[in-house]
């Protein structure tokens, strides 16, 4: 997808982060933490978080933090796209646009984890570093016993250089 001008990519602020929540939901692949939870990130880490509307409607959000342990990392956390809007490029728009925000600008590794049966993630993912020259490292992180019965496993993606 072409940049197209009638989306809009902005921080979020505490009034997306309800409307975050329920695109979670939406999406049937993530996890979806509380509400309270996604208030917090729209305004304590709102430097790198992103969301994606058009006029007025979102699209897709995409979470983050800097790393404490690892100060060089940027870790995406979620990244969601409405169904209607999967499959047109919007994900890796939003990925850009996650590592220009104030608080991403200058790291210099991606860091996220995706579960194995998630082919649109490591897609996603994969063509990100691709279009930057940049290694994939998989690693283990979270296995499936880590987690509650049901619950996948959650692979390690460390991505770099991403300048
Ligand atoms: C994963 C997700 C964010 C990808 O966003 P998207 O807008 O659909 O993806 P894009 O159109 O930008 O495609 C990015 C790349 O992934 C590839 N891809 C997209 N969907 C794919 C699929 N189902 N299987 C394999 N590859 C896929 C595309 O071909 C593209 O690669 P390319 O540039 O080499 O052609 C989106 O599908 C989504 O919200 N899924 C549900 C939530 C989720 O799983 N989030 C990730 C876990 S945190």
């Amino acid at each position: 997808m072409s940049e197209e001008p009638s989306i809009v990519f902005r921080p979020p602020t505490r009034e997306d982060g309800a409307t975050i929540h329920q695109l979670v939901e939406r999406t049937g692949v993530l996890d979806v933490n509380s509400c309270y939870l996604y208030l917090l990130l729209c305004t304590e880490f709102s430097d790198t978080c992103v969301v994606a509307e058009e006029e007025g409607a979102l699209l897709g959000f995409t979470t983050g933090l800097r790393l404490p342990k690892r100060p060089e990392s940027i870790f995406l956390w979620q990244i969601g796209i409405h169904p209607d809007a999967q499959g047109r490029g919007l994900g890796k728009c939003l990925v850009r646009a996650f590592l220009e925000t104030p608080g991403a600008r200058d790291a210099q590794v991606l860091e996220t984890t995706i579960s194995p049966s998630n082919a649109a993630s490591q897609g996603l993912f994969q063509a990100i570093a691709r279009e930057r020259g940049a290694e994939v490292q998989v690693s283990e992180y979270f296995r499936d016993d880590h987690f509650p019965p049901g619950h996948e496993s959650e692979e390690h993606y460390r991505i770099a250089p991403i300048r």
